[in-house]
């Protein structure tokens, strides 16, 4: 905020002299210019292992938050000092009229090669809260990811709730002992899926249930909360993982949910918060009125792991400290030696699908008094039911160490049985921007799946196969679309979170089982349905999603688990260009990046 309010200073010095500070900014809005530093050279020391060098920006892990309010302009200046090629995403913000700064590596542009640099410029435009960025490059996004926060044009003031006394930044990640650029490339090589991350973090950190936290002042090795008591705390949380869905508790305390994916919902009372890789929750957490006998309460993170059979996965728990500092060691009768524990909160096992969907089903979008509700489009342009999971597909040549036998196949993930496959020689957008599509894409991305079966409960012996294609589904500007997301049970059945890039989504009804119009249909919510940019399928069900394609473009929808996204689960849409300047997609910027 500091920054935006200087920069609006220097631009419009006459104006705000004159006193309309506020409102003046907040009505032209501001310019918000960052410098983000991409290196190899952050050190840490992690999990009883020896210091090792990781990609971050500007040395930070998480890396920088970009402070903004609604309607500001964001200038980064991405210099890319590291030995690999990058992109940033900034995940969630729509960037109608600046589509080439989107980021995805080969969907948007072409990665900015080391020693090069690009500048990302955009504006923060129609929605407000919590979202964040993130490299889209391989798999550097498990260091190299930082929050965005979009306040009201009026600040705090604006929000739709009681103002928080405090305001602070969950982001819960993975944490890999080896390098994680090695570890996708050998995965890719040798056709096998990433391995588990070594433990999970909480603001960068594992917290002390694990060996060798301890930490020092300089570098504390647990993120620490501190609280006074009668006190309201906003936390905006941000499932940075890059595999694995998150619980989320605090010890003693419960939340108000009011928003998510950068968008209003109405209040949810809830002491459980589920978060998905890719998704944003708002919540409100009240302190104690009086000061509380204790003084220290965990804050957790647990994995939430959905694959039936279950996949491996790391069962181990990230904490944080929530410490109230109004309460004083000598209410300790046994003196600050003897501390009372810290108060641990009982997570739900991992396998708890029943927690989850309660969750991300009692989220619906806040209607504002005087207000209209977000008007969901009732009239469908385009239909399509898209499934979604895992196959086998054939290894590839550039996989030199292929290890699947004699048949040589390997794990594939697939949208209506196309496995997606980046071009190798330009973006997809800026082909579609050429029209130079021959041996990029085609435009025969299917409506709908090409065998229908009993998707959740597949006959035995069904054929695994997929295979490899760059498609994509042509929408006219303004198309309103329906998709019905149908997991399968293909290799397994799992909770993908489903990402769309350029567009935020109503999310009209989810169950279990194989989609069935007649009776879905009944449950759909065309009054307040949540607008969001990721939804996590239910493992072994469907979800509706409806949209307006207002964006020219070429936008990726895809599984925000990255082992799944470089597999093939995905697929992209292209959006055609609007009748007027406005909404045709504008040329590329002058240094956009070339491969
Ligand atoms: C971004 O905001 C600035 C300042 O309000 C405005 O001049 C510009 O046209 C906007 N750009 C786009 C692409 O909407
Ligand atoms: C996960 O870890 C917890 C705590 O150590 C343990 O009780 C539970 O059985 C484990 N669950 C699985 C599925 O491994
Ligand atoms: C979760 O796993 C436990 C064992 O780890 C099992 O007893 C329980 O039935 C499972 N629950 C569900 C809903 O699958
Ligand atoms: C795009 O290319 C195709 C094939 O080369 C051509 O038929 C079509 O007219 C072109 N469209 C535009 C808008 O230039
Ligand atoms: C998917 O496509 C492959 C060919 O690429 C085919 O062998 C397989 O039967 C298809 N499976 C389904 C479920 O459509
Ligand atoms: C797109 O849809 C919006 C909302 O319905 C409407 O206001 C606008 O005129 C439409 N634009 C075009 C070019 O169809
Ligand atoms: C980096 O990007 C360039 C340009 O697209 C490409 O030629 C090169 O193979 C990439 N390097 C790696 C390691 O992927």
């Amino acid at each position: 905020m500091d920054m935006d309010m200087a920069s609006c200073r220097r631009r419009w010095p006459l104006l705000l002299a004159l006193a309309q500070l506020l409102v003046v900014c907040g009505g032209l809005g501001a310019t918000v210019e960052h410098t983000f530093d991409v290196r190899n050279d952050l050190s840490i020391s992690q999990l009883c292992q020896p210091a090792r060098a990781i990609t971050a920006v500007n040395g930070r892990l998480p890396g920088p938050t970009i402070h903004v309010r609604e309607g500001d302009t964001v200038v980064v200046h991405v210099i890319n000092n590291s030995p690999y090629n990058i992109t940033i995403h900034w995940h969630g913000l729509f960037q109608r009229g600046t589509q080439w700064a989107d980021g995805p590596e080969m969907v948007t542009q072409c990665p900015i090669r080391p020693s090069s640099r690009y500048t990302y410029r955009y504006n923060a435009t129609g929605q407000e809260g919590t979202l964040w960025w993130h490299a889209h490059s391989s798999m550097l996004r498990a260091t190299v990811h930082g929050a965005i926060v979009i306040k009201p044009r009026n600040g705090a003031l604006g929000y739709p709730f009681p103002k928080p006394d405090q305001e602070r930044i969950v982001m819960l990640g993975e944490w890999w002992n080896g390098n994680v650029f090695d570890l996708e490339r050998n995965a890719f090589l040798t056709g096998n899926l990433v391995p588990q991350a070594d433990a999970y973090t909480i603001n960068g950190k594992p917290g002390d249930l694990h060996r060798c936290s301890g930490g020092s002042n300089r570098r504390p090795r647990t993120f620490k909360l501190k609280v006074r008591s009668g006190s309201t705390y906003l936390l905006r949380i941000i499932n940075a993982a890059v595999n694995t869905p998150m619980f989320f508790k605090v010890a003693g305390h419960s939340f108000t949910v009011v928003g998510a994916d950068a968008g209003y919902t109405a209040p949810y009372e809830t002491d459980v918060v589920v978060v998905a890789p890719g998704q944003t929750v708002d919540a409100l957490m009240a302190t104690a009125a009086a000061p509380p006998s204790r003084r220290r309460y965990y804050m957790m993170a647990s994995p939430y792991n959905s694959a039936r059979p279950s996949l491996p996965f790391r069962n181990s728990t990230a904490t944080a400290v929530v410490e109230y500092v109004d309460v004083g060691h000598q209410q300790n009768k046994q003196g600050p030696r003897r501390r009372r524990p810290v108060l641990a909160p009982i997570m739900p096992p991992p396998n708890d699908t029943a927690t989850a969907h309660r969750f991300f089903t009692s989220l619906a979008a806040l209607v504002r008094p005087g207000a209209r509700a977000p008007a969901v489009p009732l009239a469908v342009d385009t239909r399509m039911l898209v499934t979604i999971g895992l196959g086998l597909a054939a290894c590839r040549p550039e996989q030199t160490r292929c290890s699947g036998g004699s048949r040589q196949q390997v794990f594939a993930g697939s949208m209506n049985n196309a496995s997606f496959v980046l071009p190798a020689a330009m973006s997809l957008l800026e082909a579609h921007f050429r029209n130079a599509t021959a041996g990029v894409y085609t435009r025969d991305f299917p409506d709908a799946p090409p065998l229908e079966f009993d998707y959740t409960r597949p006959p035995r012996g069904m054929s695994l196969a997929t295979a490899k294609s760059t498609r994509v589904r042509t929408l006219p500007y303004n198309a309103t679309v329906e998709v019905v997301l149908q997991d399968t049970a293909l290799v397994a059945r799992e909770s993908h979170p489903m990402h769309l890039h350029g567009h935020n989504f109503f999310v009209l009804a989810q169950g279990f089982g194989n989609f069935r119009r007649e009776t879905a249909e009944k449950q759909y919510n065309l009054v307040n349905p949540l607008q969001r940019n990721t939804l996590a399928v239910p493992t072994g069900g469907w979800a509706v999603i409806r949209f307006v394609a207002n964006n020219p473009g070429m936008w990726i929808m895809h599984c925000h688990f990255d082992a799944h996204l470089p597999i093939g689960l995905a697929m992209a849409f292209e959006v055609q260009d609007g009748p007027t300047p406005e909404t045709a997609l504008p040329p590329p910027p002058p240094d956009f990046p070339q491969c």
